[in-house]
């Protein structure tokens, strides 16, 4: 199936001849998830709770920042740039390091030193980008790009460039078109806080227009150790094992405070023990293994049913936003392994099976 752009084209005035660079991203299943939905009734005790995971790791990279990336290099082809640049905890700079190797652009990264999970950073050097690991966190890598953008010899490709936000917003149309309408709430984690803005751009116009008949509410989560947003002030060292979204000064801030107050939501944090859980339920229970920061939106589900959030005959989406295979460290640091290493006998490994 063709890439976000060209799908939703009637939702954007790019001109006939715009370059499209797209990796035919986007079109993501929507898994229905049981048994999360009989743990949320069981923590609510609210019946007919069903949960469905938008399951955004199945993008050309793994992550949800294909949707914003192929609108974001496009926008860069367009106007003629040679250097695309981005701070990034992982995601964005695999993305961008691939729709930059695509359209023949030169990609430039800047990552917190140490804090990006192996398959993300795998994903950046063959694709081919200038990588700097600097040794300060996302937002200082943030900054130096903002200082290095205002060059105008780079592109910045960050969520502040607005095409990122503009294309993420497909996810929400997606999920619209195959439940057919808006979900009640909206579960996703929240970092530097643009794909929860997204969604919210997304729903909004699906209303606006009249193709869905409500607006969901907005239930974002932070990381309990980088939760700006929950605590109303900048964190300077954010602290999570959920290294995507380890942010102490998102940059769409304001515009996430909208989503939540204008949709009725909230942004909340979940510790990294409720994200480890979430984590390994998904898995395990799920088969769906996605990386930790995803499933922080699981993690702030389960957190906001026993809080009693949630409502009885209720439609929830989790969005998880990313794929587990990026963070290997992780599922082998947090998985329950029933491994052995045994002779090639065959009683031996009976044994071991419980046979
Ligand atoms: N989940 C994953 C897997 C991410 O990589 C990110 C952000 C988020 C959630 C949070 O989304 O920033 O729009 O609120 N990753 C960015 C990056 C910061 O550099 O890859 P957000």
């Amino acid at each position: 199936m063709a890439g976000i752009l060209e799908r939703y084209r009637n939702f954007y005035d790019f001109p006939a001849d715009f370059p499209i660079i797209s990796l035919n991203e986007g079109n993501t299943p929507l898994i229905p998830a049981p048994k999360i939905s009989a743990e949320v009734s069981r923590l609510s005790g609210q019946p007919d709770v069903q949960v469905f995971l938008k399951f955004e790791g199945l993008n050309p990279t793994g992550s949800f920042k294909d949707r914003g990336m192929t609108y974001a290099v496009s926008k860069a082809v367009a106007d003629g740039h040679t250097h695309i640049i981005c701070a990034s905890t992982g995601n964005t700079s695999a993305a961008a390091a691939a729709y930059g190797a695509r359209a023949g652009l030169k990609t430039l990264i800047i990552l917190p030193g140490g804090k990006v999970a192996l398959g993300k950073l795998s994903q950046a050097i063959m694709y081919g980008a200038a990588i700097v690991e600097i040794d300060g966190n996302f937002d200082q890598a943030l900054d130096i790009v903002r200082a290095l953008g205002e060059t105008g010899k780079v592109c910045v490709v960050n969520s502040i460039n607005p095409y990122r936000l503009q294309g993420q917003k497909t996810g929400a149309f997606e999920l619209c078109d195959v439940l057919g309408d808006a979900p009640d709430d909206l579960y996703i984690p929240v970092g530097n806080a643009g794909n929860i803005s997204a969604y919210w751009m997304g729903f909004k116009e699906y209303a606006d227009k009249g193709i869905s008949s409500k607006r969901p509410r907005m239930c974002g989560y932070q990381a309990a150790g980088a939760a700006p947003i929950v605590h109303g002030h900048k964190i300077e060292k954010p602290e999570t094992l959920a290294t995507a979204i380890r942010i102490g000064n998102p940059a769409s801030w304001q515009l996430a405070e909208a989503a939540r107050d204008d949709s009725g939501g909230r942004i909340d944090c979940v510790t990294d023990p409720q994200i480890v859980a979430a984590y390994q339920f998904l898995a395990s229970r799920e088969g769906v293994l996605c990386e930790p920061s995803s499933a922080a939106s699981v993690a702030g589900l389960f957190k906001a049913a026993s809080l009693s959030q949630v409502q009885a005959n209720s439609t929830i989406v989790c969005v998880l936003t990313g794929n587990g295979l990026k963070d290997p460290d992780s599922a082998i640091e947090y998985g329950n392994p029933q491994r052995a290493q045994l002779p090639a006998d065959s009683d031996q490994v009976a044994a071991f099976f419980g046979l």
